[in-house]
C-alpha cells in the first residue's frame, strides 16, 4: 500500500509538470471527521482553501451521486472499462487531485469490481471545477486570474462578493444589511430602536488620564503613541499621515483595516473601507466613491451605475455574464431598468423598437408594486416600493416610514407613507423624524439623553466635558469635538462655534494634542488637519509653519519618515502658549526640534549649531558600533574614514587619525590606507607629522625661513583660525554665504569675513591683504588655462612649479599644499554624504533593552482603556472573501478560497 502510494504521488507529479496552467487542480478534499481547511488551490506554493471558523466532519458524495453545473458522473468501473485516460480525468476533469489517486489505486488492483466502486465528475461548464464541480469561477477567469485581479492588481474587476462579516454579538431588527461591527456606536441607528446606539456615550464622553491622547471617537493610548508615525487609535486621528483605505479591499491580513473605525458620518464596507456617500455607487460620476466589495450596493444591485449586477438572495451583488435565460422576475427587472433607468442600462432590446413598456404590462403588472429593495435596507424602517403609470409610463416611488427610533430623552414610534425618498443622510433622516413627523407613540425610556448626561461620570469618575453644540439634533456630542476641523452637527454647528472662550474651554484638557490657529481664532484640531491642503485657520497657520513658507506637507511624520513629527507635536503645543494673533509672523519663536539620532553626526540641523557642539559630543555621545568616533566625540560611517576628506572636525578620520581613540583599535586596517593617503605632506620636512599639521599661520605676510608651518593637532577644529584661509577650521566655520553649511575648501578671509570659493582662490582676493598675501604672492593662474595654476616656492625660488600635480617640486613640497580638495567635487562640502545620512534607513539595536522587562505586560496595560468600550474580542474575526477568492456555488450562495492567515 505504501509503495502504492508512493508510486501514484510520483505519477501524478510527473503529469502535473507537464501541464502547468491548463487546468484546476483540487488538493486536500478528501472527507475527514474533522477538517481545518479543504478544496485547496495551490497559487505560487500559497494553497487557498476554504477555511470553516472551525473543524468541521467532511462528509461528500459517499451516499449520493451528484454533479452540479451539468457535470458528467463516470464510475470508476465505467472509466475502467471504457479505458479513459487518467491524463484526460486529471488535466480535463477538474475534480480533484484525491479523486484522481483513488482511481489509479482503483485500476491498480488486481480486480476492477463494480459493486463497490466510486463515482469522478468532469466538469463540463466552463468555468465550473470541484468534486462534485459544485464551484464556479468568476467571469472568464482562470483561477490565478482572480487571485491576480485581486491582490495584485489595482483592477476593477468585478470578483464575486464574499459572505458578509456580520456583528452578531449585538441582537436587533437591522433591516436587510446586516451589522458591521463599525456600525455600533457610530451616531447612526442601523438598527430599530436604536439599540447600536445604547450606552455610547461611555465611550464619546470618555476622559482620559494626563499621559494619554484621547483619540478622536474618545479612547486612549499613551502619550507617546501621538505622533509617532504610525497608527494607534482605531480612528487614526493621533497621527498627521491619512490613511490609505482604497488598498484594504485588495489586502490579504491587515491589521490597520481590519481595527480601523470610519470618519464620522461616513458608511462602513466592512473591510477597512470607508466611503462618504452611501449611493455613489448610484452615481456614474461617484462610481468611484462605492465599496470595492460593493457592500453599499447589497440589495440594490441593479441599481449599480453600469447596470451590470444582479442582486444574490443574501443580497450580495454579482455579475451578470450569459444571462440569456432569466426568471420572470430577473426578466420584468429587465425591463424595468431599460424603461426607466437607461442611464444605466445597456443592451435593451426592447428599447430600440420602444417595446419595453408593452412588455412590462403583458408580464409584469401582477409584480406590481414592486418592493425594492425588498426590505429595510438604508434603514429598517425605510421601505421603497415603485408603481407603475401607464401614461406616461413612469415610474412612481412610495416610501413607507415604520419604526421606532430614538430621539433626545424618548424613543419615537410612527407609521406613514410619504413620495420622498428619505435617504441621502441617515442621521438627517433620523433628525427630521424627531423632530418634524408625526408620531403614533412616545416611549419616554430609551432615548438618548435629554441633558447630554451632563451629570454622568466617566469609568476613572470624571464629569463629561459636555456642551450641547448640536442642540437641535437628537445626538449629543462630546464637546471635544468643537472646532476640531470635522463637523458633526448636521448644520456644523460645532465647526462654526466663533467664541473662542468656549473652544478654550471646552479644548482645554486637550490642549497638547490639538492645534489652535491663533489667539483670535481658538480651535481644537486634530493633528491630521496640519498640513492637509484644505485651510482650517484664517491665517492658515495649519498649513504653513507660522504662517511663513515652509508647509507642513512637506514635512516629514509618517511611517516611512518620522523625522518631523517631534517638530509637530512642539508646533502644537506652541500654538497654545504664544499668544499669535491673524497676521503675526512668529517663526523664530519655535526652536526647531531635530531627532536624536542628527545629535553629533558632523552636520548643523539646529540654527544654533548646539546639536554639533564638540564639548557636548565629547562628553556624552556614543556612537553605535558600526560607526567610528571622531575624538570630538562625533559619529561619522566608518567608510568616511581615510577617504581623504575631513569628516571629524578635527581631522580625527585623517591626518590627525593618530588622536583617535578608534585607532588603536583597528590599527590593522588603517594603518596600510593612512600610508597610501597620506604618505607624504606638504612641510612633511619641517613639521612631526605625529603630532602636528602642516599650516601656513594667519596674520602673517611674508615668509621666512624660520618660520614653522605647523600646528599642533590639538588645534584643529577648536574654532580658533590658526592657518591661512581657515583652513584648520573647514569643519567647525561657517561658510560665509552658504548658512547651515561649513566652509570646507573655501578660502575665508578673516578680517573681512567673506569667503572665496575654492575655484577662484588667489583669482579674487581678500579686501585685506594681510588675508591671502602670504599665498597669493606665490601664486599665478595660467592665462591659456584658467585651471592650470602655477606657484612659486615659498623659500624664493623663482621657478615656477605647477599646483597640486602629485609632485612635490618645492623643497618643502608647498606646491602641493592646499591640495585637499579632489577634482569634480560636488560644490557644496559634503553634500552627498549629508545626503545619503539623512536619508538612510537606521538600525536600531535593542540588545540595551532590559531582559527583565516583560514585554506582553506592557503592551496590556497600554490596552485596557480602550478594551473597556469595543472589546476586540467580541469583534468576529473577519472571514470573508476580502481574504480570498470567491466561488458561486449552484445554489447561488458564494464561498471563498483563502490562503493562510
Ligand atoms: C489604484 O487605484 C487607486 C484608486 O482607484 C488609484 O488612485 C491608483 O492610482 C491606482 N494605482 C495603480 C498602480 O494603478
Ligand atoms: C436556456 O434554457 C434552455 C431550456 O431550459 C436550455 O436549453 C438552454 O441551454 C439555456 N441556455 C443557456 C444559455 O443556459
Ligand atoms: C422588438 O425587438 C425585440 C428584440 O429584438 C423582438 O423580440 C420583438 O419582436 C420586437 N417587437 C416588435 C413589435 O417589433
Ligand atoms: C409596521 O411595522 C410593524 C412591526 O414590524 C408591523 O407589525 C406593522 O404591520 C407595520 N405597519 C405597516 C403599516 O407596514
Ligand atoms: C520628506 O522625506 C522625503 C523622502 O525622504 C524627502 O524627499 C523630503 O525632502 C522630506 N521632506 C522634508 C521637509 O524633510
Ligand atoms: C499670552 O496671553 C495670555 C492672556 O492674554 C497671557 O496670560 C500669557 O502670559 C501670554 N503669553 C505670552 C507668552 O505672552
Ligand atoms: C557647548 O556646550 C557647552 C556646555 O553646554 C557650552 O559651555 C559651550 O559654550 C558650547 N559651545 C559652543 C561653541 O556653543
Ligand atoms: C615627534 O613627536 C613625537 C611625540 O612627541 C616624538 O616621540 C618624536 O620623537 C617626534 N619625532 C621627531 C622626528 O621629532
Amino acid at each position: 500500500m505504501m509503495t502504492q502510494v508512493i508510486f501514484i504521488q510520483k505519477f501524478l507529479f510527473i503529469i502535473l509538470l507537464s501541464c502547468i496552467d491548463c487546468s484546476i487542480y483540487i488538493y486536500n478534499a478528501r472527507n475527514s471527521p474533522s477538517v481545518e481547511f479543504y478544496d485547496c488551490i495551490y497559487y505560487q506554493s500559497v494553497p487557498y482553501c476554504r477555511r470553516p471558523l472551525k473543524p468541521i466532519s467532511l462528509e461528500r458524495n459517499r451516499k449520493e451521486w451528484n454533479c452540479s453545473h451539468n457535470g458528467i458522473i463516470h464510475s470508476f468501473y465505467s472509466l475502467w472499462m471504457k479505458n479513459i485516460s487518467i491524463n484526460t480525468i486529471l488535466h480535463k476533469w477538474k475534480s480533484s487531485i484525491d479523486k484522481v489517486e483513488e482511481y489509479i489505486y482503483y485500476i491498480s488492483q488486481s480486480i476492477q469490481s463494480n459493486e463497490d466502486s466510486e463515482y469522478i465528475c468532469e466538469c463540463i461548464h466552463q468555468r465550473s471545477f470541484g468534486m462534485n464541480c459544485e464551484y464556479l469561477l468568476a467571469d472568464g477567469a482562470t483561477f490565478d486570474d482572480s487571485i491576480v485581479a485581486k491582490f495584485f492588481s489595482n483592477s476593477t474587476m468585478n470578483l464575486y462578493g464574499g459572505d458578509l462579516v456580520c456583528y452578531v454579538t449585538l441582537q436587533c431588527d437591522y433591516g436587510l444589511l446586516c451589522l458591521d461591527w463599525r456600525d455600533i456606536c457610530d451616531n447612526e441607528q442601523q438598527c430599530m430602536f436604536g439599540h447600536d446606539e445604547e450606552n455610547c456615550d461611555k465611550i464619546e464622553f470618555n476622559e482620559c488620564e494626563n499621559d494619554e491622547y484621547r483619540c478622536m471617537n474618545g479612547m486612549c493610548i499613551p502619550d507617546e503613541y501621538f505622533l509617532d508615525g504610525s497608527f494607534d487609535c482605531m480612528d487614526m486621528s493621533d497621527e498627521k499621515e491619512h490613511f490609505h483605505d482604497m488598498e484594504c479591499p485588495y489586502q490579504l491580513a491587515n491589521f490597520y483595516c481590519d481595527d480601523r473605525i470610519c470618519p464620522p458620518g461616513q458608511f462602513s464596507c466592512a473591510d477597512g473601507q470607508c466611503i462618504k456617500y452611501r449611493l455613489g455607487g448610484r452615481n456614474p460620476e461617484q462610481s468611484f466613491l462605492s465599496c470595492v466589495n460593493q457592500r453599499n450596493q447589497f440589495y440594490m444591485c441593479e441599481m449599480n451605475d453600469k447596470g451590470n449586477l444582479k442582486t444574490l438572495s443574501n443580497g450580495q451583488c454579482y455579475k451578470v455574464l450569459d444571462e440569456k435565460n432569466r426568471t420572470m422576475n430577473e426578466y420584468c427587472n429587465y425591463l424595468i431598468g431599460c424603461q426607466f433607468l437607461d442611464h444605466i442600462m445597456s443592451d435593451c432590446s426592447c428599447k430600440a423598437n420602444k417595446t419595453c413598456v408593452i412588455l412590462l404590462e403583458k408580464f409584469c403588472l401582477s409584480l406590481f408594486p414592486i418592493s425594492y429593495p425588498p426590505g429595510g435596507i438604508i434603514a429598517p424602517y425605510i421601505f421603497e416600493s415603485f408603481h407603475m403609470s401607464h401614461n406616461p409610463p413612469k415610474l412612481l416611488l412610495s416610501v413607507t416610514l415604520n419604526g421606532t427610533i430614538k430621539c433626545r430623552g424618548h424613543l419615537k414610534y410612527f407609521s406613514f407613507k410619504t413620495k420622498y425618498s428619505f435617504y441621502e443622510n441617515l442621521r438627517e433622516a433620523e433628525s427630521t423624524l424627531c423632530q418634524s413627523i408625526p408620531f403614533l407613540s412616545i416611549i419616554s425610556d430609551g432615548g438618548y439623553d435629554e441633558f447630554c448626561y451632563n451629570d454622568s461620570k466617566t469609568f476613572n469618575n470624571r464629569s463629561y466635558n459636555v456642551y450641547d453644540i448640536c442642540h437641535s439634533e437628537n445626538q449629543c456630542v462630546s464637546a471635544y469635538r468643537i472646532r476640531d476641523g470635522i463637523s458633526n452637527c448636521l448644520n456644523r454647528n460645532d465647526e462654526e462655534e466663533e467664541d473662542n472662550e468656549i473652544v478654550l474651554k471646552t479644548c482645554s484638557t486637550a490642549r497638547y494634542h490639538r492645534f489652535r490657529c491663533s489667539t483670535d481664532e481658538t480651535t481644537c484640531l486634530y493633528a491630521n488637519m496640519l498640513g492637509d491642503g484644505k485651510y482650517h485657520c484664517k491665517n492658515k497657520y495649519d498649513e504653513s509653519w507660522m504662517g511663513i513658507h515652509i508647509l507642513l506637507s512637506r514635512l516629514n511624520c509618517t511611517h516611512e519618515f518620522k523625522d518631523d513629527c517631534q517638530l509637530f507635536r512642539r508646533y502644537i503645543e506652541l500654538s497654545w502658549k504664544l499668544n499669535v494673533t491673524n497676521d503675526s509672523n512668529q517663526e523664530n519663536l519655535v526652536t526647531k526640534q531635530i531627532p536624536f539620532r542628527s545629535y553629533c553626526d558632523t552636520f548643523w540641523d539646529l540654527a544654533s549649531k548646539e546639536d554639533e557642539n564638540t564639548t557636548m559630543c565629547q562628553l556624552a555621545w556614543i556612537c553605535s558600533k558600526e560607526q567610528w568616533r571622531c575624538s570630538s566625540g562625533h559619529c561619522i560611517d566608518i567608510l568616511w574614514v581615510l577617504d581623504g576628506e575631513w569628516d571629524c572636525p578635527d581631522a580625527s578620520d585623517e591626518e590627525n587619525i593618530f588622536h583617535s581613540d578608534y585607532y588603536h583599535r583597528e590599527t590593522f586596517a588603517f594603518k596600510e590606507k593612512f600610508q597610501e593617503q597620506y604618505a607624504r605632506q606638504p612641510f612633511d620636512k619641517i613639521c612631526n607629522l605625529t603630532i602636528e599639521y602642516p599650516c601656513l599661520p594667519i596674520n602673517t605676510s611674508e615668509y621666512s625661513n624660520n618660520m614653522r608651518p605647523c600646528i599642533d593637532f590639538k588645534l584643529i577644529g577648536n574654532g580658533q583660525i590658526d592657518c591661512i584661509g581657515g583652513y584648520d577650521e573647514r569643519n567647525v566655520l561657517e561658510h560665509c554665504s552658504r548658512s547651515g553649511t561649513s566652509l570646507g575648501y573655501d578660502f575665508k578671509c578673516v578680517s573681512s569675513n567673506t569667503c572665496i570659493s575654492y575655484e577662484k582662490i588667489c583669482q579674487d582676493r581678500c579686501l585685506h591683504d594681510e588675508d591671502d598675501a602670504l599665498w597669493c604672492n606665490a601664486y599665478q593662474v595660467s592665462e591659456k588655462d584658467p585651471g592650470l595654476i602655477f606657484f612659486q616656492c615659498l623659500n624664493n625660488s623663482y621657478e615656477w612649479n605647477r599646483q597640486c600635480d602629485h609632485i612635490y617640486d618645492c623643497s618643502n613640497g608647498e606646491d602641493e599644499y592646499m591640495c585637499d580638495r579632489k577634482q569634480f567635487q560636488e560644490i557644496i562640502y559634503r553634500k552627498q554624504k549629508e545626503l545619503s545620512l539623512k536619508t538612510k534607513k537606521h538600525i536600531v539595536y535593542l540588545s540595551q533593552f532590559p531582559n527583565n522587562t516583560n514585554i506582553t505586560k506592557i503592551i496590556n496595560t497600554s490596552n485596557v482603556k480602550s478594551s473597556n468600550f469595543v472589546s476586540k474580542n467580541t469583534i468576529p474575526i473577519p472571514y470573508w472573501c476580502n481574504r480570498g477568492i470567491g466561488m458561486l456555488m449552484s445554489n447561488n450562495s458564494i464561498v471563498c478560497f483563502c490562503p493562510p492567515q
